[in-house]
């Protein structure tokens, strides 16, 4: 049984998990939108990542007796300036998660939550994976500059990253 405490901040990251799906999803639109295909099949796969991370939560919270919310869900940007700021948006993000994790697996010591906390490991892995994955694709795109053949050469490089990333 998880107390009352871990279960409030695992609701708390299963609204993260599943706001991040959205964003993703909403930069996907986008990147189609703009002819990027190759990013945008790229972000597709990271939001249903994303929902598959929310997704596990919830599972472990229930298997643990807790009660699993879902909760309204914030509107994400539906415009960018560049796939440059997109993937910008994308690595802070991603930092604003991992920050998270760690405050979740931070509580688990205090409540001495051990299950939850070995549990959590998995996240902890996650989220170096996708905060490095974010800053190659910004490498990328800043070796690119303002080359727009490069862009197409670009668009198709994202794409490949999304076996290997998945594979992972
Ligand atoms: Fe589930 Fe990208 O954090």
């Amino acid at each position: 049984m998880v107390s009352i405490n871990i279960e409030n901040a695992l609701n708390k990251q299963i609204r993260i998990e599943a706001e991040s799906s959205q964003i993703y999803l909403s930069m996907a639109c986008w990147a189609e939108s703009k002819g990027f295909e190759g990013v945008a099949e790229f972000m597709f796969a990271q939001a249903d990542e994303e929902r598959e991370h929310m997704l596990r939560l919830l599972k472990y919270l229930t298997e643990r007796g807790g009660k699993a919310i879902i909760s309204e869900l914030s509107k994400p940007s539906t415009d960018y300036n560049s796939p440059k700021q997109m993937f910008e948006e994308v690595f802070e993000h991603e930092i604003f998660v991992s920050n998270s994790i760690n405050e979740l697996v931070s509580l688990t010591f205090e409540e001495k939550d051990f299950a939850t906390h070995n549990f959590l490991q998995w996240y902890v892995a996650e989220q170096i994976e996708e905060e490095s994955t974010a800053r190659t694709i910004l490498d990328k795109i800043n070796l690119i500059g303002d080359d727009r053949s490069g862009f197409y050469l670009f668009d198709k490089d994202v794409r490949s990253m999304i076996a290997k990333h998945s594979a992972q």
